[in-house]
């Protein structure tokens, strides 16, 4: 079956129900054919369509038409499916198919215009708008031509208001009647012609418009001679919008008007325009108040007061087209984005998330407030007194030398002593029994950033950590042991145990290293692959050593104005970056990963 081309008869239909013939697919490119169809296929000079088909359960946004033996391919992007026996609505890009069809028509007044110069001139091509310049070429030498007669005549043609017809006839029929043919045409089928007023009638195939004054403004800009014809270049001129206004000036003036005339003629222009335009924007370029609507009616103030009722009721008209050809194209836009497949799975909105780094730190929080830790910031730029002194390390301690140490370029305190970067969330400590007025209680843990002038795959200079403190009467190793094993289940799943290993800081004693059960290897060390038996790549020894911890120094009671001889307190801390990193079984070969901003990398989290 052959697909019925509607535009030959009805170049003015957007719209069409249709059904689907066929549907092919090449590198995701479909092509649907159909038993009908409102979109013009490239050819003749003029452009393809553009536009879409949409069916109930997928729509094809065609890009471009074009004929494979003898039926138009409707070839574009399609989103969802199509089948063969589908009903769907064909929706043609108006403004487009608009303007190809002012390309084309325009074409063939010039076609005439020269012939009405040149009554010898013979014609055997023409480009309506594919690729830059339009244009129509002849076999006849055409160097003794004025350009300014050809504009002359296609300035007549058009203010004439011919009307354009189609008509479709058979080859026989096309010879009989001596009409002349520029190429060779089928002839066993029906051909379609065209015909200007009452000029010579020319086989055609392309979209016209229906009157010679619908079309704007033509210029023709050059005669050239090119691979052995000559073309007569034309361009379709937009509005100009200065020139139009002193035009319905003259139309509308008490000399010059003519009522007998629906409207006048620079207002049928301004029509003409609107229909090539779309855009959110068109209410307010037309009926705004600087609108066009509105600088046009300025005439009125001109007019003689007699002309001026006639005019105003022409006006009157004039916006009352106005308004519903904007509400058509505002309704048929919104048509558009309304016309919903329930059936389709929706689209997943893309949710972002906090950083890795933030989201450690809102579980650590979280798990030791459920055991009636109070989380607490101090500040990461702060004195040596806290950082260093207070925890027992006094000035030229080697001890310091553990912690690569930014000091800040400024007046040395002569109680505190100099201003550092934190070099770890440990000058919470004393912070927080002053905070407290030295009453313990004291169940704290305090995170934030930390600085070490230390920069290479395994460190960065900025990283975070978390720090706790208990200071009560009767505390004891059992209490640090246990609160170490509860945060092991609880950050890294039930069965991690906690492990402490002697070993000396400044600021607790005793002091330990503390360990952590791998997770994934439950703490053995070894891993089984299909019955082999293999070291667990990840611990290689069935632990993971993450932070210190210990029984905290008299002197840092002391120095937080606490009496070591009642009081007792345990204190830990260590890197989140690291906690995290673990939690997750993650071998990251470069830790500044976590700080690139890089979306590929952070995404996975
Ligand atoms: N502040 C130590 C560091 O940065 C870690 C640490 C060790 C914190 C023992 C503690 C502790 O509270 O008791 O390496």
């Amino acid at each position: 079956m052959n697909t019925e081309l509607i535009y030959l008869h009805d170049a003015y239909l957007r719209e069409v129900t249709a059904r689907v013939v066929n549907i092919l697919e090449e590198n995701n490119q479909f092509s649907a054919i159909l038993d009908k169809t409102i979109f013009y296929p490239q050819g003749g000079g003029q452009p393809s369509d553009q536009g879409e088909i949409i069916g109930l359960s997928g729509t094809l946004e065609v890009n471009h038409v074009s004929y494979n033996n003898g039926e138009p391919l409707h070839k574009g992007h399609l989103t969802g499916t199509l089948k063969i026996g589908d009903e769907v609505q064909l929706r043609c890009n108006w403004d487009l198919r608009y303007t190809h069809m002012q390309w084309h028509t325009a074409g063939h007044i010039v076609d005439q215009a020269v012939k009405n110069v040149l009554p010898d001139a013979d014609s055997i091509d023409g480009n309506h708008g594919i690729g830059k310049k339009m244009y129509i070429e002849f076999a006849t030498d055409l160097s003794k031509v004025d350009l300014s007669k050809i504009q002359e005549q296609t300035d007549r043609i058009v203010k004439m208001s011919l009307s354009i017809s189609t008509e479709m006839i058979t080859f026989d029929e096309l010879i009989k009647r001596k009409i002349k043919l520029p190429f060779d045409l089928p002839q066993n089928k029906s051909l379609r012609t065209v015909q200007i007023g009452q000029y010579p009638v020319m086989p055609d195939g392309g979209t016209h418009l229906k009157l010679t004054d619908e079309s704007q403004p033509i210029t023709i800009t050059q005669i050239i001679q090119k691979d052995g014809g000559w073309r007569v270049v034309y361009e379709v001129n937009k509005m100009d919008v200065k020139k139009l206004l002193t035009q319905v000036v003259e139309e509308l003036s008490p000399i010059s008007f003519d009522s007998s005339k629906q409207l006048p003629n620079s207002i049928e222009l301004i029509k003409s325009q609107l229909k090539t335009e779309t855009g959110p924007d068109l209410r307010i370029k037309y009926l705004g108040k600087k609108g066009l609507f509105n600088q046009v009616s300025q005439v009125l103030k001109v007019l003689d007061p007699r002309e001026r009722k006639e005019a105003g009721q022409k006006l009157n008209e004039f916006k009352t087209y106005l308004e519903q050809e904007i509400l058509n194209k505002e309704q048929s836009t919104n048509a558009k984005s309304t016309w919903i497949d329930l059936t389709a799975p929706g689209i997943e909105p893309k949710v972002g998330h906090i950083h890795p780094v933030s989201q450690a730190m809102e579980e650590i929080t979280h798990i030791f407030e459920q055991i009636g830790f109070t989380r607490v910031r101090y500040p990461e730029v702060d004195w040596d007194h806290y950082v260093f002194e207070a925890l027992n390390m006094p000035p030229d301690h080697p001890a310091r030398d553990e912690w690569e140490t930014f000091f800040m370029d400024a007046p040395i305190d002569q109680k505190m002593g100099k201003i550092v970067l934190t070099t770890h969330t440990s000058n919470g400590q004393v912070r927080e029994m002053e905070r407290l007025n030295s009453q313990p209680p004291i169940r704290m843990i305090n995170m934030g950033r930390c600085y070490r002038r230390q920069q290479d795959a395994t460190h960065t200079q900025m990283f975070h950590q978390f720090e706790g403190l208990v200071v009560d009467k009767g505390i004891n190793i059992q209490h640090l042991k246990g609160t170490l094993d509860y945060f092991a289940e609880q950050f890294y799943g039930p069965g991690t145990k906690s492990r402490i290993r002697p070993f000396h800081f400044q600021f607790t004693e005793p002091s330990f290293e503390v360990d952590f059960s791998c997770h994934l290897c439950d703490g053995t060390g070894q891993v089984k692959v299909d019955a082999e038996v293999t070291k667990c790549k990840f611990c290689k020894s069935g632990w993971h050593e993450v932070g210190g911890a210990g029984m905290v120094h008299p002197n840092v009671l002391k120095a937080g104005g606490i009496d070591p001889n009642i009081y007792t307190g345990f204190a830990f801390g260590w890197g989140v970056e690291r906690t995290y990193t673990l939690k997750k079984g993650l071998n990251i070969d470069d830790i500044r990963l976590l700080y690139s901003g890089d979306m590929r990398f952070l995404e996975q989290f």
